[in-house]
């Protein structure tokens, strides 16, 4: 890195620093893993809570604590403050006393916690009282744990009560845990909260693409998983949605089985043609949702608009014209396995090191999701007919890749189920473009939308995660397991690299040094779990071969004096 001389150019550098080390300090990780039966640690317990607390909770009447008690201060901007991502010292102290008052909370309830922040404030707090008072019954409830309880029972064949599918941020009341998870109506997806946040995302989505490439991207390839959409009551459908430039519509039934379209005047930017490509489970769950997408496609395809202002209208015209095809096939967009299958194989295939060219992973997802769910347009339900020249020519079209994240609980590096999906399609596309996509994720979690790309996330959950002594260490508690986990975000992280180079060398190097180079964490590793820091190593060395990564000669002969010590003897 090379120091900017201009006092202005450093200072701006230094700030942008200063805020990337609060990004990677105020993420929310997983310090240890859920041990079936077993409730929540108390520090676990804080950062939950604190979590909860900062978002409005209308139905309890609850407002967000940072809200609150930045309007306590009189601090009128925190909203902006916020949403700019920016540092200040405002945001500081509104920050430090949110920490402090769920301290406060933690170790003497409710009323305590409602004292002090009248007393910090300096005003009445008692509109802060429905905050902690729903952190209290959230608190009861991460403190009981029925988990095993209910396992005997199922085990008995014994009834089990039902409880909601969400992410415990997201609706505090999937608890308590141990109970019959239930989905969601999918007539009821998207919700009307669901529709009004996508719009957020898919705008700052379409900014930031716009930002870096100076202009809308011409056709846009989205993941949609099922219990994402179960846990947000559909944003990811919104998103597909407003990015068509529509909104769903009610019918009679309550139902969403309708569609309205936005006009251009309201909607001021060309709608984007988006090529879906969802999963099993959300096949499964989401059968009206998926005709209900399908049917916005070919509304907004059949609109009556210049082509530069509906870019759906332009490529299906530009695909019949081109093939002499017909309207059905040139509208396509919905695709998922075919009936009964699941997933994209993706991940096995690069977890196995089974491929040799990288297309290689780009055609096993088309294989495995070009299956179309459409009607046509004789009405005719068209139930995962296989349709690999349309999703192939679909996706030729695209210039950028796109999922959403929903939970804290779950990243990118944490399970090998993003990069099976946004990896491989970003690489279906790769070859089928002739140039690789821009590929970003949201963050639909924080009450602020974050869009990233690829690699900044990677680097994200590499500091937060993978390189952070708090979030190993938390796994290291659990001995053997905790030592596969490490492995397994390696893994997941060469993920990365296979199907979209999106992995800076640096941290390869950096989990070189931090888990084998370091000799007393190696000894640690090592009595813990050797077969688990054998794969690592087997997947740093890979990594070097397949030349994502060129290590220097010290690291080099660490990953060969590992590999070449027989196993046993580790
Ligand atoms: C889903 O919810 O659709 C999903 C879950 C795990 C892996 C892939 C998809
Ligand atoms: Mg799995």
């Amino acid at each position: 890195m090379t120091l900017k001389q201009n006092p202005t150019e450093r200072d701006a550098h230094v700030n942008q620093l200063y805020e990337q080390l609060v990004e990677i300090e105020q993420r929310l990780i997983p310090t240890g893993l859920h041990v079936f039966g077993r409730a929540a640690e108390l520090k676990e317990k804080a950062d939950l809570l604190r979590m909860v607390a900062s978002f409005d909770r209308p139905e309890h009447g609850a407002r967000a604590l940072p809200e609150f008690v930045a309007a306590a201060l009189g601090i009128e901007d925190y909203h902006e403050l916020k949403q700019a991502n920016s540092t200040s010292e405002a945001r500081e102290l509104v920050d430090g006393i949110v920490v402090e008052a769920v301290n406060v909370f933690c170790e003497s309830g409710a009323e305590a916690a409602v004292n002090w922040l009248s007393s910090r404030t300096g005003k009445d707090a008692e509109q802060s009282r429905p905050t902690f008072l729903l952190l209290a019954e959230v608190s009861e409830q991460l403190d009981s744990n029925h988990e095993m309880e209910s396992l005997l029972r199922a085990l008995r064949g014994e009834y089990i009560g039902p409880g909601p599918g969400a992410d415990i941020v997201q609706n505090p009341f999937v608890l308590p845990t141990g109970r019959n998870t239930h989905a969601v109506n999918p007539y009821s997806v998207p919700s009307h909260i669901a529709f009004v946040r996508a719009k957020g995302t898919a705008d700052a989505l379409l900014r930031r693409h716009f930002e870096e490439h100076g202009r809308y991207p011409r056709a846009l390839a989205l993941v949609l998983w099922g219990l994402d959409n179960i846990k947000t009551q559909g944003e990811g459908v919104a998103q597909a949605l407003w990015l068509l430039g529509v909104r769903p519509v009610r019918d009679s039934l309550n139902r969403a089985t309708e569609i309205e379209v936005i006009p251009l005047e309201e909607l001021n930017r060309p709608r984007i043609d988006v090529v879906m490509t969802v999963s099993g489970i959300f096949r499964d769950l989401f059968t009206p949702t998926m005709s209900l997408l399908d049917k916005a496609v070919r509304r907004v395809a059949a609109l009556d608009e210049p082509l530069e202002m509906n870019y759906v209208r332009r490529n299906v015209r530009e695909k019949m014209d081109a093939e002499h095809g017909t309207f059905d096939d040139a509208v396509t967009r919905v695709f998922s396995n075919a009936p009964g299958n699941y997933g994209t194989n993706v991940n096995f295939m690069v977890l196995q090191s089974e491929w040799e060219n990288d297309s290689t992973l780009g055609d096993l997802f088309v294989t495995r999701k070009c299956f179309a769910y459409t009607r046509d347009s004789a009405g005719r339900n068209v139930e995962g007919r296989e349709a690999r020249h349309l999703l192939d020519d679909a996706l030729s079209r695209v210039e950028a890749t796109y999922q959403n994240i929903d939970s804290f609980e779950v990243g990118i590096t944490d399970v090998d189920h993003y990069f099976e999906y946004l990896g491989g399609i970003s690489k279906a596309v790769e070859t089928r473009s002739q140039s690789r996509p821009a590929i970003y994720l949201s963050d639909s979690l924080s009450s602020q939308t974050r869009i990233r790309s690829l690699e900044e996330t990677v680097r994200l959950e590499t500091r937060a995660k993978t390189l952070n002594p708090k979030w190993y260490e938390g796994m290291l508690k659990h001995g053997f397991r905790g030592v596969a986990e490490i492995e397994n975000h390696v893994a997941n992280t060469f993920g990365w690299s296979a199907t979209a180079d999106a992995v800076d060398p640096w941290i390869y190097t950096e989990i070189s040094k931090t888990f084998l180079l370091d000799e007393a964490m190696f000894q640690r590793l090592m009595e813990l779990n050797p077969y688990s820091v054998n794969s690592l190593t087997k997947r740093l060395m890979e990594a070097h071969e397949r030349g994502y990564w060129n290590p220097d000669e010290e690291i080099l002969e660490r990953l060969r004096d590992v590999l070449s010590a027989p196993l046993g003897q580790l």
